[in-house]
C-alpha cells in the first residue's frame, strides 16, 4: 500500500512535487479540487494516499489534505469535534466544521490552486451537508448557506463518493467502546441517514460527484477513481 500522506495528522510538506516549470509549462492540466468523500471505514484515506501517488507519477503537482485538519487551528478543531468528553450542540459542531473548513480553505487550498497545483480534499462541504445537514438533521440548505459563506463559494471540480453499507463501515473500522470518538460513537440511524444523505447528494449532482463501489479491493477502487477523474487528468 502506499505510505500515507499524513504524519501525526499534518500533511507532509514534502509531498509536493517538486520539478522545473519550464518542463511543462505548455502541456500543464489545470489545477483541480478533488474531493474524497464517504461514511467513516469506507476507505477515504487509503484512496487518497493511491491517487496523490498516482497523479505525480503522472507529473501532476499534487498535494492531499484531510478534513477536519490540514493547517494548525482546523487540527486543533478537529481535536474538539472528536473529544467524546464534549458536549457539542448541533448547530454548534455545524459552526465548527465550517470555521475549520474557512481556515483551511484560506491558508492552503487557495494558495495551492493558486500555484497550480491539485489539492485533494479526505472530506469537504459534502461530509457537512451529509453529517450534519442529514445526519443532524439540521436541513441540507442551511449547513450549505454556512458552508457556502466558509469557503467563499469555493466548490470540489469532482467529488468521490465511496459507498458503503454503514455495518460494513463500522465493521472495517473495527473501533468500538472507549477507543471509538465522539462521531463513532453514534447510533446505526444516524450513520444511515448520513449514506442516504450522501446518495441524495450524488443524484442531484451526478457531474461532479460519482459513485464509487467501496466494497471492491483498494487497487479496484483506485482504478474505478482514476477512470472517474480521465477527463479532468487530460
Ligand atoms: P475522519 O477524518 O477520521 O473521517 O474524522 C472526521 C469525523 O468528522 C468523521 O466522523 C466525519 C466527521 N465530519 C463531520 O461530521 N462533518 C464534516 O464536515 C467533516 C469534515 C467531518
Amino acid at each position: 500500500m502506499a505510505a500515507s500522506p499524513f504524519v501525526h495528522g499534518v500533511p507532509l510538506p514534502g509531498r509536493v512535487l517538486t520539478r522545473h516549470r519550464s518542463a511543462w509549462s505548455e502541456h500543464r492540466v489545470p489545477a483541480r479540487l478533488i474531493t474524497i468523500e464517504g461514511i467513516d471505514g469506507a476507505g477515504k484515506t487509503t484512496l487518497a494516499a493511491g491517487l496523490l501517488e498516482a497523479l505525480l507519477g503522472r507529473g501532476i503537482e499534487a498535494v492531499a489534505l484531510r478534513e477536519p485538519g490540514g493547517v494548525a487551528l482546523a487540527e486543533r478543531i478537529r481535536s474538539l469535534v472528536k473529544d467524546p468528553e464534549l458536549e457539542i450542540a448541533d448547530r454548534a459542531e455545524a459552526l465548527l466544521y465550517a470555521a475549520s473548513r474557512a481556515q483551511l480553505v484560506a491558508e492552503r487550498v487557495e494558495p495551492e490552486l493558486a500555484a497550480g497545483r491539485w489539492v485533494l480534499l479526505d472530506r469537504y462541504v459534502d461530509s457537512s451537508l451529509a453529517y450534519q445537514g442529514a445526519g443532524r438533521a439540521l436541513g441540507v440548505d442551511a449547513v450549505a448557506a454556512i458552508n457556502h459563506f466558509a469557503t467563499g463559494g469555493l466548490a470540489a471540480d469532482r467529488t468521490l463518493l465511496l459507498a458503503i453499507e454503514p455495518a460494513a463501515g463500522r465493521a472495517r473500522r473495527g473501533v468500538r467502546g472507549e477507543d471509538a470518538d465522539r462521531l463513532e460513537r453514534e447510533a446505526d440511524e444516524f450513520f444511515a441517514r448520513i449514506a442516504a444523505g450522501y446518495r441524495a447528494l450524488a443524484a442531484a449532482e451526478p457531474g461532479r460527484v460519482r459513485v464509487l463501489d467501496a466494497a471492491r479491493t483498494p487497487d479496484e477502487v483506485l482504478e474505478a477513481a482514476l477512470a472517474e477523474l480521465a477527463d479532468l487528468l487530460g
